[in-house]
């Protein structure tokens, strides 16, 4: 099944949602380990690149999931959760969407604040859209940092939630999409 359902994901989805899950679950681990790097290791450029690189994977899986979720609807939420753990989970996932967007976007704005591009797996260059002030690259490393390592409560709620459904409660959530 290629389309989503009423009841389940269907493949796309389903292959999006791990894409990126792991993505952005090795770039939160990649990128607290390349700023311990000093500058004469040899990762320390090597690193930085990857980070970037899937980073711009993240965010073009994201634009596709968000595109996809539009020409083929989720399923919604299942119908035996309770009221609160609806509006939980809706938070959640809105969470999760807005920061497939923010954490890619100020990981871009910081690497091409000076006007210059970075390479895409040395494939080709992706290009600065415009120089950015100081203030404002201190804005974006701030979000970047912060939304980042915030993600990794929101991410282990989503996942132990999906967890309990699944183990605990017995209501098939992890098979509806994985
Ligand atoms: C081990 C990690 C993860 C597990 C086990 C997991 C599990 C799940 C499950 C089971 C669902 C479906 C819920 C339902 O049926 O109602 C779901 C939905 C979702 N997940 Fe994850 N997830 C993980 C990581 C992530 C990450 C890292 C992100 C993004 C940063 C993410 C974003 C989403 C979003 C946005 C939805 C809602 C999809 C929709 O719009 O319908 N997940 N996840």
């Amino acid at each position: 099944m290629i389309r989503n359902s009423t009841e389940s994901y269907g493949l796309v989805s389903k292959l999006l949602h791990s894409l990126i899950a792991f993505s952005i679950i090795g770039l939160i681990g990649l990128g607290w380990w390349m700023v311990g790097l000093s500058y004469y290791d040899a990762w320390y450029h090597t690193g930085l690149e990857l980070h970037r690189a899937i980073g711009i994977c993240v965010l073009l899986l994201a634009s596709i999931f968000v595109i996809w979720k539009v020409i083929s609807p989720s399923p919604g939420l299942q119908k035996s959760l309770k009221p609160m753990e609806k509006v939980g989970a809706k938070v959640v996932h809105i969470i999760l969407l807005l920061s497939m967007f923010v954490v890619p976007l100020t990981g871009y704005a910081i690497s091409t604040s000076s006007g210059s591009g970075f390479t895409f797996f040395g494939l080709f260059d992706i290009p600065s859209i415009m120089a950015i002030t100081d203030a404002t690259r201190d804005l974006a490393i701030s979000l970047h940092y912060y939304i980042a390592y915030g993600l990794i409560a929101v991410v282990l709620l989503h996942a132990g939630a999906a967890f309990k459904h699944q183990f605990i409660d017995k209501k098939g959530t992890l098979k509806r999409m994985f």
